[in-house]
């Protein structure tokens, strides 16, 4: 799970970036740095990336040419966030997984306009798990059919998402990191202080959304990953979560609903909104299963 809030590129300066920080966030920040660390012993081919900022309404789409670039501005904090980007895809992969899609019954279509923009989700996602940007990304936008129907709509056809992204992954027989990429409660405030990254002004917006959190955080910790999917309708509608993009219940349907714990990096507040950086390291908890106790 890998939250987008374009202050946490902000706040580590990376060239790409035009607006420059003193500092900020460093809890979410130190996080990411944690399961940088973890990832780097992961030696993985790709990255597939859900994020709810690429937003379709008919069907779900995915990246289908090689490389896009140009300059990323997000629309609410453009005073944050103007970052030049330069993204390889990987189309291969991107095919299959739309194919499997497809094959199941789902409305899919490759995005092959090189004009188009990548979504700001995705760039800063990626960014923070991966900012040697080395690694050729997956892009699969957010089908929004929590609007035109609701989140328990949104939630089956993200389930069904997810069965597919894993068929297709074994299928390449590639190593691949998945990013869910989304915050957990998402009520922010409307005011940003003077300095953005004065954090005398940064906390949860209310103690009801911070519950929320950390009852969703101690089930991940727990494993119960089915017990999170099953309350997340109430969730997303109770805690205006942005798992309403389907990024969290497609990934925990693409791992097959972990049962071993989460790795929480941490958790921290951004603009009022609750973030965790959490991994399943599900190869790790493969190997364990297969090796027999005691040896
Ligand atoms: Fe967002």
């Amino acid at each position: 799970m890998a939250p987008h809030p374009p202050h946490l590129v902000y706040a580590d300066n990376p060239v790409q970036n035009e607006p420059k920080s003193e500092c900020g966030w460093e809890s979410l920040r130190w996080a990411y740095e944690r399961m940088r660390a973890n990832l780097d012993e992961a030696d993985y081919d790709v990255i597939v990336i859900l994020s709810p900022h690429w937003q379709t309404y008919v069907g779900t789409h995915f990246l289908g040419l090689p490389n896009f670039k140009s300059k990323s501005v997000d629309p609410i904090f453009p005073n944050l966030f103007r970052f030049d980007y330069d993204i390889d895809v990987d189309v291969e992969l991107s095919r299959m997984i739309h194919d499997e899609a497809q094959a199941d019954g789902m409305v899919v279509k490759m995005m092959e306009n090189p004009d188009f923009r990548v979504d700001y989700g995705t760039i800063v996602s990626c960014h923070l798990t991966r900012p040697q940007w080395d690694k050729p990304v997956v892009c699969i936008s957010s089908n929004r059919a929590n609007a035109y129907y609701s989140v328990e709509v949104m939630q089956e056809m993200a389930a069904q998402l997810g069965r597919a992204t894993a068929r297709a992954i074994e299928k390449s027989g590639k190593r691949a990191l998945l990013l869910a990429s989304n915050s957990l409660s998402h009520r922010h405030f409307i005011t940003e202080p003077e300095i953005p990254e004065d954090m005398s002004a940064e906390h949860i917006t209310s103690h009801h959304l911070y519950l929320w959190d950390m009852k969703l955080i101690e089930m991940m910790k727990q494993g119960k990953t089915k017990e999170i999917f099953d309350i997340m309708p109430e969730f997303t509608e109770q805690a205006v979560s942005e798992s309403d993009g389907g990024a969290f219940s497609w990934i925990l349907s693409a791992l097959n609903f972990p049962t071993y714990p989460a790795i929480v990096h941490g958790y921290g507040t951004i603009i009022g909104t609750g973030n965790a950086v959490v991994e399943w390291p599900a190869e790790a908890a493969e190997n364990a299963e297969v090796t027999p106790r005691g040896e």
